[in-house]
């Protein structure tokens, strides 16, 4: 039987990579090139199915030019805004996501863009790195002791709930919005806050979990970032698009937020030169899933996914 043709349009793991091979007709990218728009509709539009990242966009007028040959979207990520759901539904197009494998991984990150933003991680560094510590002193680089304090969770989905649990490892009380309350054994005692001003109001440090969709796009924006505690922190692994970055710039600037730990930025690659001119931020370039064990994790799922459209069931995480 003729295997189905793959397109992975990013580089992974050997081990995946390995897989896919056996079972499919494969299209690499060994160089890890990322693809315009142009070569990513003619690649889809030879191959019946492609294994994108969040780095591919498949809008509403890309899906219109894919073709008849392409059935599914096999996606290496949780989030999917970077896909047209209703168009692909439209266009009789499969979408499938890793979701659970990535939480854990995430949750580290998230937790490492709090200490980084609240004791002040970017700034030690540099310093050091530039030969320019030369003083110490009770009163040098002093920062916000996280223990004690009050971790807003915004989105209380996979990645909310293990970055929670994490959080309670450093002694902080848990409060949470969502759409939905969660039942109490996933909640473990979070304080859930049934309005996102009412958690706002309570966040020492204010952790973003929500996904990108049309109604959370620049939920974090002047007016909800007024609604803080004074001297916040403010961390975001999960999109860059629910964040009006030149409000979160502002906020920083005159000393309302304490700090902020991005992994993501609404530009990518390259963030936000004018986050990146502040004293008071801990940034990384969105490697919230980067890890050996995460990699693997997401590339089997989304084979998993493929391997189930083939062999004619519905797979486990259709997302459209
Ligand atoms: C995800 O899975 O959505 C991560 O952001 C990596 O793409």
């Amino acid at each position: 039987m003729t295997k189905p043709k793959l397109f992975i349009a990013r580089k992974l793991r050997a081990a995946v990579e390995a897989r896919a091979a056996r079972d499919y007709d494969v299209v690499l990218n060994p160089e890890d090139r990322l693809f315009s728009r142009d070569e990513l509709v003619a690649m889809c539009r030879q191959v019946d199915a492609v294994l994108p990242c969040h780095s591919e966009r498949f809008s509403a007028e890309v899906i219109a030019e894919l073709g008849p040959r392409l059935k599914i979207i096999a996606n290496h990520s949780v989030g999917t805004d970077h896909v047209d759901l209703a168009a692909a539904a439209a266009a009789g197009i499969v979408v499938t996501n890793t979701p659970d494998v990535l939480s854990d991984a995430t949750a580290e990150i998230a937790i490492l863009c709090m200490l980084g933003a609240a004791r002040r991680g970017a700034e030690g560094d540099a310093m050091i790195r530039a030969g320019k510590w030369d003083f110490w002193s009770p009163a040098f680089m002093v920062g916000r002791q996280v223990t004690g304090k009050r971790f807003g969770v915004l989105g209380m989905g996979r990645v909310g709930q293990v970055t929670a649990q994490r959080a309670r490892g450093f002694g902080m009380e848990v409060h949470y919005h969502n759409r939905r309350r969660l039942p109490a054994h996933l909640e473990e005692g979070a304080v859930f806050h049934d309005t996102l001003e009412g958690l706002l109001a309570v966040s020492d440090v204010l952790s973003l979990h929500c996904p990108a969709t049309p109604e959370n796009i620049g939920v974090l924006n002047a007016r909800t970032l007024a609604l803080l505690p004074d001297r916040a922190i403010v961390v975001n692994t999960a999109r860059g698009a629910l964040v009006d970055e030149a409000a979160l710039v502002a906020a920083l600037s005159s000393g309302k937020l304490f700090a902020a730990g991005l992994d993501v930025f609404q530009t990518e690659p390259g963030g936000n030169p004018e986050i990146a001119a502040l004293p008071n931020v801990f940034l990384l370039p969105h490697i919230g899933s980067a890890t050996e064990e995460t990699r693997d994790a997401m590339g089997f799922r989304a084979l998993d996914n493929l391997d189930a459209f083939f062999a004619g069931t519905s797979p486990g995480d259709r997302v459209a």
